[in-house]
């Protein structure tokens, strides 16, 4: 059999290919995303020698079956130790599944997944292509409470570490990273489009064959420059991504897909020296502790996936002295800042035209909440008109092109969440009719229509 090599250009961001080297890609519209790569042609697929998969499939014939004849074995899921964990992929791991965890690097992955494998009493295989075993043996002296039971392979060969899966039979297997593993059937780097998804696709077969559930890390670079999650997130059954900004000690695991759950899970970690500690009740720290009334700065009532939250709004308005008046948002899109203070301009009459605007969400926490608008926007008015905003007032409202306060979802939730941490009022739309009884609440519900309204309750 001839091994027939053939070149071609393929999309780091989705995987993509084209015969000739292309600017934008057409599958995912990014922009220099295209890099050679030298394929074995499909001829030579047969070649390959998978043990594990020739020994399983050797006298099994697969034939169609009708569903209602399809007998579903208890799913007993494997439930860790970490709360957090358990809760996005929708109530502990599925046997067999794939998961995939993504982020930047140095946010945490490794630390994540070493901690679970240390704290949870079964058998786990961590594989790791980026450290050494010294490397791991520091790390897990930091965390604490070694598992005996926690095995460490060092290797970065798909076949050798599948062949280990096999003879040991963990109960659940960890590979860091994605971007380390190569297949010796592949013949470009490791990190390349062809080796991730190769390497990915032996992994989704192990774990369907074995019903070894495995997690894996993959990292995500801004610049896309290794393999990108979309060409992953096909191949895995859940996609988990932690994110956080790296100068804060708040880390969010989000599940971007899950065909075992919801996708609305959400958890929450702060990184310590000693590990990552779960966090379970996210308002009380994301809230500042002083006591003093500082103007610019606000509560919202959000919510994350479906968990309320309460975070605090920080603006600062000041006079622009260096020419173009500047913008910064941390934590917020820049373009809605633009047009939250276009509805102040042209609707409130408010002049921002001079000034610099600077935004920061506490805590270095992202947040797409619409109903967190109401919060900023009176932290603006707040740090223009310097008067501070007392600090026993939360917000939920969506601002609308004509400086309408909108209905959010689940107000209940979060009049809730305010009222249980003790604050005195919330500023909703006048347009959340929908179930919300004052008398069951000790926090007075102020439901307004218009931001004009807001100005004259707070400030004047
Ligand atoms: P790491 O898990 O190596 O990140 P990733 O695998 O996503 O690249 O985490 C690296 C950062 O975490 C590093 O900057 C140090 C910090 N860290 C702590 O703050 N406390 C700890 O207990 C550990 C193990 C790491
Ligand atoms: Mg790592």
């Amino acid at each position: 059999m001839s091994t027939k090599l053939k070149k071609i250009f393929v999309c780091t961001n989705c995987g993509t290919t084209s015969p000739k080297w292309e600017g934008k890609c057409n599958g995912c519209d990014s922009w220099n995303t295209f890099q050679e790569e030298t394929v074995v042609k499909a001829t030579t697929q047969e070649q390959k020698k998978k043990v594990w998969q020739e020994s399983s499939t050797k006298d099994k014939i697969k034939r169609p079956i009708a569903l209602t004849q399809i007998v579903t074995g208890k799913t007993e899921r494997l439930i860790c130790p970490d709360a957090e964990f358990n809760r996005v992929l929708g109530g502990g791991i599925v046997p067999g599944s794939l998961i995939l965890i993504g982020g930047q690097p140095g946010i945490g992955k490794s630390t994540l997944m070493l901690q679970l494998a240390l704290q949870t009493p079964i058998k786990i295989l961590y594989v790791s292509g980026e450290e050494s075993e010294e490397q791991i043996k520091m790390r897990s002296d930091r965390i604490g409470s070694p598992s005996s039971e926690c095995l460490i392979f060092t290797e970065t060969n798909i076949t050798k570490i599948l062949t280990q899966g096999q003879q040991l039979m963990p109960d659940l297997m960890v590979i860091d990273s994605i971007q380390t593993l190569s297949s010796p059937h592949i013949d470009s780097a490791p990190g390349s489009v062809s080796q991730v998804r190769e390497c990915a696709g032996e992994l989704q077969r192990f774990a369907k064959e074995t019903k070894i559930p495995t997690i894996v890390i993959g990292h995500i670079t801004k610049e896309g420059s290794l393999a990108g999650p979309k060409l992953l997130e096909h191949i895995v059954d859940t996609v988990l991504q932690f994110e956080g900004d790296r100068n804060y000690s708040y880390r969010i695991l989000r599940t971007i897909k899950n065909r075992f759950g919801s996708t609305d899970e959400l958890g929450i970690y702060e990184m310590q020296s000693t590990g990552l500690r779960e966090v379970s009740n996210p308002s009380e720290l994301l809230l500042s502790q002083t006591d003093e009334l500082l103007s610019g700065s606000t509560v919202s009532a959000t919510i994350e996936g479906i968990r309320p939250m309460l975070i605090e709004t920080q603006a600062l308005v000041s006079t622009a002295v260096y020419g173009n008046p500047q913008r910064t948002a941390t934590g917020f899109d820049l373009r809605r800042l633009s047009m939250l203070l276009a509805v102040l301009e042209k609707r409130c009459g408010f002049q921002f035209g001079q000034n610099d605007v600077f935004l920061n969400i506490a805590g270095g926490i992202k947040v797409d909440d619409p109903a967190i608008d109401l919060a900023i926007i009176a932290a603006l008015i707040s740090s223009l008109e310097d008067v501070g905003v007392n600090n026993n007032i939360c917000f939920a409202g969506e601002i609308g092109l004509s400086g309408e306060i909108r209905a959010v979802n689940r107000v209940e939730q979060r009049i809730q969440e305010a009222d249980r941490l003790g604050f005195e009022q919330i500023f909703i739309s006048k347009y959340n009719t929908k179930g919300i009884d004052q008398k069951r609440y000790n926090i007075e519900i102020i439901q307004i229509g218009k931001v004009e309204e807001l100005y004259t309750r707070l400030f004047e």
